[in-house]
C-alpha cells in the first residue's frame, strides 16, 4: 500500500496535487532525459559543472518519491554517446559525481529496496566508474522493489545496433542463420530487455526533442516536456507530470470504446 505520508506534507502543494492523481493507474515505468543542467548554472553566474552537481538533489528526489509511488521502473538519461563532444573536464567531472552519487546513495537504495541497473555502452566508460557501477548492480540485485536504470553512455541508435549484432551472433552460434526474427524477440535482446517499455517520458529544460533517447521503446510513450531545468525539478513537478499523463487519451492506434458503439450504430 502506498504510503501517502511519506509523499507529501499536510497541506503542502505535494498534498494537493498528489490527491488529483488516480493511484490506481500511475504508469508503471517513467523515463526523463535530465536536461538544462548548464542553464541552470549559466542563470546564476556560476561554472556549467556546478548545474550537474545541484542536479544530483533531483535525482535522488524524483528517485526515492518514484519508489514510494510503488512504481515498476525510472529510466534516468545521464550520459549520451554524443555527450562525449563537451570539455574534457565537464566530462570528468560528470564520471567524478556519478562515482560520488553511487558511493553516498547506496545506502538509500538498499533502504528504499531499490535495484539499480546501468544500461548503454558501460565498457566504454572509465574502469573506475565502470567499478563503482558494477558494485551497486551487484549489491541491490537482490532488491524487488523499483528498478532503477540509468543510461549511460548510451544511445538510441547504438542500442539498435548492438541489438542487431548481437542477435546476428547469436544466430551464427547456433547456425540459424536463415531464422527470422519479430518485435518480441527484437526487444528481449535490447538493453532491456524484459522491461516493460516506458508509459510516459518527461524532458525538462522545454527542449522539443528525444534526443536518441530510447528509440524503439518510446514508440507509444506520452511525453511530457516541462520548461523546469533539471537541479529545479522536484516531487510536485514529477507529480504534475503524472497528472498530465493521466489527463492524456491512449489509444495505441484503435479508437474509443464509445466511439466504437457509435460506429454499429451508424451501421445497423
Ligand atoms: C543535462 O544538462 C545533463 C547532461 C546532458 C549530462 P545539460 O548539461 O545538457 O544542460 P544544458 O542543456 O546545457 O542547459
Ligand atoms: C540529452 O541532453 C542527454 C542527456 C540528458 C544525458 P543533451 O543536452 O545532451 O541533448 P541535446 O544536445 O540538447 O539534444
Ligand atoms: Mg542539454
Amino acid at each position: 500500500m502506498i504510503d501517502l505520508r511519506k509523499l507529501a506534507e499536510a497541506g503542502s502543494i505535494e498534498e494537493t496535487l498528489l490527491e488529483r492523481i488516480d493511484l490506481a493507474r500511475l504508469p508503471r515505468h517513467i523515463a526523463v532525459i535530465m536536461d538544462g543542467n548548464g542553464r541552470w548554472a549559466k542563470s546564476r553566474n556560476l561554472p556549467r559543472v556546478e548545474g550537474h552537481r545541484s542536479g544530483i538533489a533531483s535525482v535522488r528526489e524524483i528517485v526515492e518519491t518514484s519508489a514510494r509511488l510503488e512504481l515498476g521502473v525510472i529510466t534516468l538519461y545521464a550520459f549520451s554517446v554524443e555527450n562525449w563532444k563537451r570539455p574534457r573536464y565537464e566530462v570528468a567531472t560528470l564520471m567524478m559525481l556519478l562515482k560520488e552519487y553511487l558511493r553516498k546513495e547506496l545506502a538509500t537504495l538498499m533502504s528504499n529496496n531499490i535495484r539499480f541497473v546501468p544500461i548503454g555502452r558501460i565498457d566504454g566508460l572509465d574502469p573506475s566508474v565502470q567499478r563503482e557501477l558494477r558494485y551497486a548492480e551487484a549489491e541491490t540485485s537482490k532488491n524487488t522493489g523499483l528498478l532503477f536504470q540509468i543510461a549511460l553512455n548510451y544511445g538510441g541508435r547504438a542500442e539498435i545496433i548492438d541489438t542487431v549484432n548481437r542477435i546476428m551472433q547469436l544466430l551464427r552460434e547456433k547456425e540459424m542463420g536463415d531464422a527470422v526474427i519479430d518485435e518480441d524477440f527484437f526487444s528481449n535482446h535490447l538493453y532491456t530487455a524484459s522491461v516493460e517499455d516506458p508509459d510516459l517520458l518527461i524532458r525538462t529544460s522545454g527542449e522539443l526533442r528525444v534526443s536518441n533517447f530510447l528509440l524503439w521503446q518510446i514508440a507509444y510513450a506520452e511525453i511530457h516536456v516541462t520548461k523546469t531545468l533539471w537541479p529545479d525539478f522536484r516531487k510536485r513537478h514529477l507529480f504534475e507530470a503524472i497528472i498530465d499523463f493521466q489527463s492524456r487519451d491512449r489509444r495505441f492506434g484503435g479508437v474509443d470504446e464509445s466511439d466504437k458503439e457509435m460506429f454499429v450504430e451508424n451501421q445497423a
